[in-house]
């Protein structure tokens, strides 16, 4: 039975009540934790905005002057975060988030690594550099990638499982170059030899590592490396089996994992004209449009968006999926493909059912993003119980790291030939 099958049976047809479709062992009428407030985080879009989905009317280009825009209305409107994707539909997730840095404040920027694209080594050179420019900002989001056919065009010619071994080699050379480690290694997919990061990360440890991956190869990897565990939107009940088990393996491995949910949202002062905007943003969808979207995605080998089309198999009459959560924007689009949908109350209420089956983080997201960044910060936001901001730690100067002279010491310790040439 597919996740969408068991969820309109527990829920649409046993019972119209949220959280009846949950895993035995959640206890709905649990009071939540003490440490129920949640982390907001805005959404980057560097493929492309809009109005509507799928139409080229009032598409907005992504150049940087508008990708700032969002990063700045995130940055003072109290979000903590933004996601940046990867892609080869998207700017580079790197060289975009290192000039946000330079515009924003407080924001952090949660931006890709691709194992087995880049070294472990030359990424994590570029993790420290970013971490040092925007003063501890950096959160690391690890994709492995679902398209065999993007990862052969990066010269990753491996299949899914195997994709997840490589990032397994490259995460524990990664993790120890971030803990100041000189790195000598031999596996099966990677190799480094007296590999060292010579200028810190401001963070001690690196940059927390996030993950988005909804395989068994997906939980074990998070169970041995990863701090925050991401999820697209899926029904409660489905979340919840999701965490337990990642939960399960890590606890397994002596470890603890956060969990994060990215959505998008619809809110609005009423629940009519949020579903009134549902309806507009897919209305110039054609039918011929949604199969090719469907058909292109099928092609993919991720078992996260093999999840997301089955919640509504491209059928249009199925897309309210849950209360308040439609899969509208699955139609056409990969990924994140489902929004939360209501009165700002209702979505409230919502994301406190997705906090207390576990989601911690929480990436949201509209169409356009400026505006819509806006509308959530005012209706929805203060609805919440949001967590404090995490402030960056302060910078680690090391003596002897430190100008012209730096470099050369820092060389020196591991060996390297001094000085860029
Ligand atoms: C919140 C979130 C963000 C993601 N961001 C990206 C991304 O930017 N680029 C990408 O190619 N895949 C992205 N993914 C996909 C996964 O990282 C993963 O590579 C893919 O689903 C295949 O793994 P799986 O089969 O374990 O699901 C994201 C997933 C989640 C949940």
């Amino acid at each position: 039975m597919s996740i969408a099958d068991i969820v309109h049976q527990k829920y649409f047809v046993d019972g119209p009540r949220p959280g009846r479709a949950y895993p035995a062992d959640h206890n709905e009428d649990a009071p939540l934790s003490a440490h129920q407030a949640i982390r907001p985080f805005w959404f980057i879009p560097t493929h492309g905005d809009g109005r509507w989905l799928g139409s080229a009317e009032g598409a907005r280009p992504t150049d940087f002057s508008y990708l700032a825009q969002v990063a700045q209305a995130a940055d003072r409107l109290g979000f903590h975060g933004v996601l940046l994707p990867t892609g080869r539909t998207c700017e580079d997730s790197w060289v975009v988030a290192s000039a946000l840095a330079t515009v924003t404040q407080r924001l952090k920027l949660l931006v890709a690594v691709r194992p087995g694209v880049t070294s472990p080594l030359f990424a994590a050179r570029q993790a420290a550099t970013l971490d040092r420019i925007s003063g501890g900002r950096l959160l690391i989001n690890v994709v492995v990638g679902g398209d065999p056919a993007e990862a052969a065009a990066d010269g990753v010619l491996l299949a899914h499982d195997q994709r997840y071994a490589l990032a397994d080699e490259y995460l524990h050379i990664f993790r120890r170059l971030m803990a100041g480690e000189t790195v000598d290694f031999t596996g099966r997919y990677l190799s480094a030899s007296r590999a060292a990061v010579l200028f810190p990360p401001v963070q001690p440890g690196g940059p927390p590592l996030y993950i988005g991956g909804s395989s068994d190869a997906a939980a074990d990897v998070t169970a041995e490396h990863i701090d925050t565990y991401l999820t697209w939107g899926e029904p409660p009940p489905a979340v919840a089996l999701k965490i337990a088990d990642v939960r399960r393996r890590a606890e397994a491995r002596g470890r603890q994992v956060r969990f994060g949910g990215r959505f998008h949202v619809i809110v609005r002062e009423t629940e009519a004209e949020a579903w009134a905007e549902a309806d507009r943003l897919i209305s110039r969808l054609d039918d011929r449009a949604i199969a090719s979207a469907q058909a292109a995605l099928s092609r993919t080998d991720s078992v996260g968006q093999a999840r997301m089309q089955a919640l509504h198999g491209g059928d249009r009459n199925r897309l309210v999926v849950y209360p308040n959560l439609w899969a509208g924007i699955g139609l056409v689009r990969g990924g994140a493909g489902t929004a939360l949908v209501g009165s700002a109350d209702q979505v409230a209420e919502r994301i406190r059912e997705y906090r207390a089956v576990g989601l911690e983080t929480f990436i949201l997201s509209g169409y356009p993003h400026v505006e819509e960044a806006y509308r959530v910060a005012e209706l929805l936001l203060p609805r919440l119980d949001i967590a404090p901001a995490e402030t960056p730690a302060a910078p680690r100067l090391q003596p002897g790291r430190a100008g012209e002279a730096g470099a050369h010491y820092a060389g020196r310790q591991t060996d390297y030939a001094a000085g860029p040439s």
